[in-house]
């Protein structure tokens, strides 16, 4: 059997600083501190059905959801990864109200994590694939405690985003600026491995994934949107399929992988979407945009939003270049 080169995420990571001569190595430890933290979040959900952790924790977070065990689990996991290590100022994490400090005792660094812990949690009992988002900004505060300025940033100030996905295997994906790359763990010897390297997303897909039990709370251009993909058109892949988990990862993973549309819209309900700019909306549609697909709230690039709240909702559309696109168009009543 031929053998391709083995290369661990540190090693990639390590390569990568040295194209950025004057790097300090700072910036490489902080994503390496992070891997450390998906591995052991990926060991408590693999699992899961063993012990006694699933189930609910009987708290409300914030946006009034019951929190799961593994969610709260995750939440501190990345948490006391990171908070010591002197590469952060503040973290901002979708689980608390507000942002995170990083405790006096430790020395303040010059980056912003913003993170979801377990996304995709309402599918644990069932086995279904969830994982954890972040998002790293450079501070815009001068040095000492980080402010709320620091993760008020908009997306595409990102210098690092991606997610550690926890499937049929765990990934992780990942970008710092310079495209997509993705790594699977082996379990075995716990190490990530390189095994898609510089991710692409194909122009166009088939695929469309969407919540359409909330059909008539949407607006009219989402339902043309749709009805419109649903037509018979081989010559623009039409009809296309509709594949929908519920958990944003997954259905955001599968997009980047075979092409096609992701969506979470406005809708009568919920006038901003349901999904959260700084905590998923933004790191995916850095990673989605590095593999060359497209991003939008549907009036405009969600990278160029400037977020005014911690927990501002957004509706996203995400995937494939031309898909998106033609989402807008829509949208805007263009067609
Ligand atoms: P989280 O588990 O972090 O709270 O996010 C859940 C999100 C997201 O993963 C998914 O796309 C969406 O909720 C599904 O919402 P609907 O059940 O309304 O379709
Ligand atoms: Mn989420
Ligand atoms: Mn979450």
């Amino acid at each position: 059997m031929k053998q391709s080169k083995i290369v661990t995420i540190e090693r990639h990571i390590i390569e990568g600083e040295r194209a950025h001569p004057g790097a300090s190595g700072e910036f490489s430890a902080l994503l390496r501190d992070l891997t450390l933290a998906f591995k052991v979040i990926h060991r408590e959900v693999s699992k899961a059905g063993l012990v006694d952790i699933i189930g609910l924790t009987g708290k409300e977070n914030i946006h009034g959801e019951q929190v799961k065990k593994l969610d709260a689990f995750a939440d501190e996991t990345v948490c006391k990864a990171m908070d010591h290590t002197g590469h952060l100022c503040i973290m901002a994490s979708e689980e608390h109200e507000e942002a995170l400090n990083i405790p006096d005792a430790y020395p303040k660094g010059k980056y912003v994590l913003l993170y979801d812990p377990l996304d995709g949690s309402s599918n644990i009992d069932v086995n279904i694939t969830i994982g954890t988002v972040f998002s790293i900004y450079r501070r815009v505060s001068p040095g000492g405690k980080g402010t709320l300025d620091d993760c008020l940033q908009p997306g595409y100030k990102q210098i690092a985003a991606g997610y550690a996905i926890y499937g049929s295997s765990t990934m992780l994906i990942y970008s710092t600026g310079d495209g997509v790359h993705g790594f699977t763990l082996d379990p075995s010897i716990g190490e990530f491995l390189l095994s898609h390297e510089n991710l692409r997303v194909p122009k166009r897909g088939k695929i469309y994934s969407i919540n359409e039990g909330n059909y008539r709370f949407w607006d009219e251009g989402v339902k043309k949107f749709i009805k419109f993909l649903q037509e018979d058109d081989k010559s623009t892949n039409r009809p296309y399929t509709s594949r929908y988990i519920g958990s944003m990862i997954g259905d955001i993973h599968r997009t980047l992988m075979y092409g096609g549309i992701f969506m979470y819209p406005a809708d009568q309900r919920n006038p901003n979407g349901k999904l959260r700019l700084l905590y998923e909306a933004n790191p995916m549609s850095f990673v989605m945009e590095q593999a060359g697909g497209r991003a939008s709230n549907g009036r405009k690039r969600i990278l160029d939003v400037t977020p005014t709240e911690l927990h501002q909702r957004t509706p996203l559309f995400i995937g494939s270049d031309e898909d998106v696109a033609l989402a807008e168009e829509f949208l805007h009543g263009k067609r």
